[in-house]
């Protein structure tokens, strides 16, 4: 996926340089330029997590709990930094479930030795909303 980023940028590149330099004989450049500037738009859209509604509503839950006094989002506390979590775990609805259910029950072996106390007032719901919030981080 990386790669395809780096040869339309290679394409987005060249084809400017063709059309500065005012010739316009390359007709095969010219059809390439659509695509290319499609795949750029997207790219800041998908990095701007802040607009998102589960970060935003996860986020609001992680700092009115007790989440913060042991966890940062790019350093280590008690537990590990939320972005580590994040690069750790792929986004999808069973890593979200499995760990809303540590969030609630407690958790312990995956970062080291301490352990992560239980929150049995938060529900399911709301620890996923939180997980959703956290697995957003990821930047690797
Ligand atoms: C008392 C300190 C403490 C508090 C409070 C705390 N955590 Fe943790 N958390 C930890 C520790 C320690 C770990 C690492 C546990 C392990 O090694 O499995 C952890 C791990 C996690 C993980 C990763 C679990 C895994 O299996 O990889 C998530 C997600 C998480 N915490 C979310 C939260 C959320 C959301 C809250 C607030 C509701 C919260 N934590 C509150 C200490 C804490």
């Amino acid at each position: 996926m990386k790669k395809y980023f780096i040869v339309l940028a290679a394409m987005t590149v060249i084809a400017a340089c063709n059309s500065n330099s005012g010739s316009s004989s390359d007709s095969s450049t010219a059809a390439a330029a659509p695509e290319s500037s499609d795949a750029t738009a997207a790219v800041p859209a998908a990095n701007d997590i802040s607009s998102n509604p589960d970060y935003q509503a996860g986020l609001k839950l992680v700092a009115t709990n007790d989440c913060l006094t042991c966890h940062k989002v790019d350093e280590k506390v008690t537990g590990p930094a939320y972005r580590d979590v994040a690069n750790k775990y792929e986004n999808t609805d069973a890593n979200v479930k499995m760990l809303a259910e540590k969030v609630i029950k407690g958790g312990s072996g995956n970062w080291g030795t301490v352990a992560m106390t239980p929150h049995p007032n938060v529900s399911q719901a709301d620890a996923e909303t939180m997980v959703k919030y956290i697995l957003l981080l990821r930047n690797k």
